[in-house]
């Protein structure tokens, strides 16, 4: 548990503590950990594997909002400002992951600052980055979306001094259609240009992006422009 950056200020005996009333749960690819609109009464740390955050129109169209993947946590909104669940999450593949009751999480950010100011880092950072999403979709054209789409993903878990970057999550076409909100067949084509380019590659179904300064200008062009 230390190695998770929220809990790495803990003491020993705070983690002890902790280690006693948190459960973990697991989440066969695909099963749903809870929907939007739901009550809100677990806080969630991904421990191994990843989620998906997303939202759905009435007529089942989809929009993925994040990935989560190792270290990173979700649920906190409904906690913090008692309203449903906002979005839905989805086990993108097998997932453990840690749950923390609301009366434990609430305990926990009250007696712990320095948590609850990492909490309000990652809700800014959040915010930052739905801000960037909302922006390509007024100004920016598709290829702007994936190219910062990829980008994003990217660079979440970075490998140090690597002039490529590794996307960690394993993403089919139709994920990243759902996060650039873009049709499949569409997604498939700019996928293509950008790999016979030579900006991206595929390694054991992973992205790899190997031209980042260039979708960087990609998927800044749109948007200075506009
Ligand atoms: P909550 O509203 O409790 O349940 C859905 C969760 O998804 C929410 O808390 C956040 O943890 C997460 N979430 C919602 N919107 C976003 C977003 N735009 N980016 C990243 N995570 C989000």
């Amino acid at each position: 548990m230390k190695q998770v950056p929220l809990f790495a200020q803990m003491d020993d005996d705070d983690l002890e503590r902790l280690a006693q009333i948190v459960r973990v749960a697991e989440y066969r690819r695909g099963e749903q950990v809870f929907l939007a609109g739901d009550p809100g009464d677990a806080f969630y740390m991904v421990i191994s594997g990843s989620v998906r955050i997303y939202i759905l129109s009435e007529d089942g169209r989809e929009k993925t909002l994040t990935l989560l993947g190792p270290g990173e946590f979700f649920g906190e909104m409904a906690l913090v400002d008692d309203a449903p669940r906002s979005a839905s999450a989805q086990a993108l593949e097998f997932a453990r992951l840690m749950v923390l009751s609301r009366g434990a999480f609430t305990h926990m950010i009250t007696t712990h600052p320095d948590m609850a100011i990492k909490v309000i880092r990652v809700l800014s950072q959040r915010l930052r980055e739905a801000n960037s999403q909302m922006e390509q979709l007024a100004f920016g054209d598709v290829r702007g979306r994936v190219a910062a789409v990829l980008l994003d993903l990217a660079q979440r878990y970075p490998a140090p001094a690597r002039k490529e970057l590794r996307i960690a999550f394993r993403l089919t076409q139709q994920e990243l259609a759902h996060l650039t909100g873009t049709a499949r067949e569409t997604v498939t084509r700019v996928l293509g240009e950008f790999q016979d380019r030579g900006w991206i590659r595929i390694d054991e179904r992973h992205y790899v992006v190997c031209a980042p300064e260039r979708l960087r200008e990609l998927a800044a062009s749109r948007i200075r422009n506009a």
